[in-house]
């Protein structure tokens, strides 16, 4: 039985902003999560509540205590969300951009001489780039970095390749919890295992900017060092990015005014943050549990008063419905042929079946002939599907794949199958449109 009956879709998409039609009123079908989810009309709420407040943290008075409340609320449910231990092992930032320098800024300076830093071929160049640029200005440490690949059939990292790159010299491993092209996810309890037996010493550091919206992440459990995301990727709005990070980040000599909190995880905040930014992750978490509850009624009383396993379960009830999403664009629905049965179609990664269920509905392909932003254009101008194409600022999976832009539609738990089988439709008639223009 389909885990969201079609009166729990009509639920959730009623909590949202801009399902079905944009902000000008047109209907549209979206499928640009991975560049932006939906909003939350509760986040949003939130956002419009405490914009009002002029005050920051830290004062006597009672508005500055709002603001502390916000935080504190903030990183307690971020801690829920990722199953942290603490809500003191969580800080804020602008950006998982912003964030991932800052940790590079922190970290490489206390690892020693020649250690090798690993990146992934499957990431974003938020995960990249400041663990290279860093390392260029650090010369004088005389840092090795490698990159892992990944597979072309399943667009996860090659673990055989990770493997040979292991050695007791290597400081750090960076990569996502997902791609953001590929949508397909990294193993990384299995990163980490390999790490414990041949690189005991090597931090793990997790972009999750991706994973987030689509299913559990718990920290804990995959043995991350650091684990990123940000907030408008998951249902809330942009400029806000949340960051989990051990023990043995977080008591790493870092940039902080001299006046400051000495002790993390305030030593780790970059100035008091707007408190409208703060608020929306608990809405979040709230909907989450929400959907937990919705999805599994049958769960005992006390499971219920959970918070924690509330939102574990409307997690997994997301995976499993995405799952549904996934199979319907690769596999097709009725009779309309999926991304993979449609002619002069290219689809990157993630396509093999016995690893379809480490998938998000995240689809990048290309269609012979056209070029990929004409694909964009083709797709709003005559159909109303919104879609991006480009590099995905993912340069270097992009190189892997031997191409420099592709369309990428990503889907998420508010998209319908009716959804899907309308884009499929379109994209067979452009396909074969432009095969017989050829
Ligand atoms: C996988 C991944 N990592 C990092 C980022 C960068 O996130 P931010 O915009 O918060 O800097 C993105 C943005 O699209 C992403 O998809």
């Amino acid at each position: 039985m389909a885990i969201f009956s079609p009166q729990t879709v009509k639920a959730i998409r009623s909590r949202f902003w801009y399902v079905a039609e944009d902000s000008g009123g047109r209907s549209r079908i979206f499928f640009d999560n991975a560049a932006g989810s939906l909003v939350l009309k509760r986040a949003h709420a939130v956002i419009e509540q405490y914009a009002r407040l002029s005050s920051y943290g830290g004062g006597y008075f009672p508005d500055a205590s709002v603001v502390d409340h916000l935080m504190e609320r903030a990183r307690q449910s971020v801690a829920t969300l990722l199953n942290a231990p603490s809500p003191a092992s969580i800080f804020t930032g602008e950006s998982a951009t912003a964030v991932l320098k800052r940790l590079a800024e922190a970290i490489l300076p206390s690892l020693p001489d020649g250690s090798t830093l690993i990146v992934s071929a499957t990431d974003h160049n938020a995960n990249i780039d400041p663990w290279r640029r860093m390392a260029e200005q650090l010369a004088s440490k005389r840092f090795d970095v490698k990159q892992v690949t990944f597979s072309p059939t399943t667009g996860t990292a090659d673990l055989d390749h990770l493997e040979s790159l292991l050695d007791e010299h290597v400081g750090l491993v960076a990569v996502s919890h997902a791609s953001n092209v590929l949508g397909a996810e990294n193993p990384i309890v299995e990163i980490r295992h390999l790490l414990d037996q041949k690189a005991p010493e090597a931090l793990l550091i997790v972009d999750g900017v991706h994973f987030i919206p689509h299913g559990p992440a718990d920290v804990q459990a995959l043995g991350v060092d650091a684990y990123v995301f940000s907030s408008y990727k998951i249902f809330a709005q942009r400029g806000t990015c949340f960051a989990y990070a051990s023990d043995r980040v977080l008591r790493l000599p870092h940039y902080r005014l001299t006046p400051a909190p000495d002790a993390p995880p305030e030593s780790w905040e970059w100035g008091f943050r707007n408190p409208a930014d703060l608020a929306p992750i608990a809405e979040v978490v709230q909907y989450l549990a929400w959907l937990g509850q919705r999805c599994f009624p049958s769960a005992s009383t006390e499971d219920r008063r959970d918070l924690q396993q509330c939102v574990r379960r409307g997690q997994t009830a997301i995976r499993q419905y995405e799952h549904e999403l996934v199979r319907a664009m690769l596999d097709g629905v009725g009779h309309t042929p999926g991304l993979l049965a449609i002619d002069g179609i290219t689809v990157y990664g993630a396509q093999h079946p016995t690893t379809i269920h480490l998938k998000e509905p995240t689809f990048s392909f290309n269609i012979k002939g056209l070029p990929s932003d004409n694909v964009e254009k083709i797709l709003w101008d005559q159909y109303r599907i919104a879609v991006r194409a480009g590099d995905h600022y993912a340069r270097e999976t992009l190189n892997h794949l031997g191409i420099t832009d592709c369309v990428r539609a990503s889907l998420a738990h508010y998209n319908t199958i009716e959804e899907v089988e309308k884009f499929l439709m379109a994209v067979q008639q452009i396909a074969r449109h432009e095969h017989r223009r050829r």
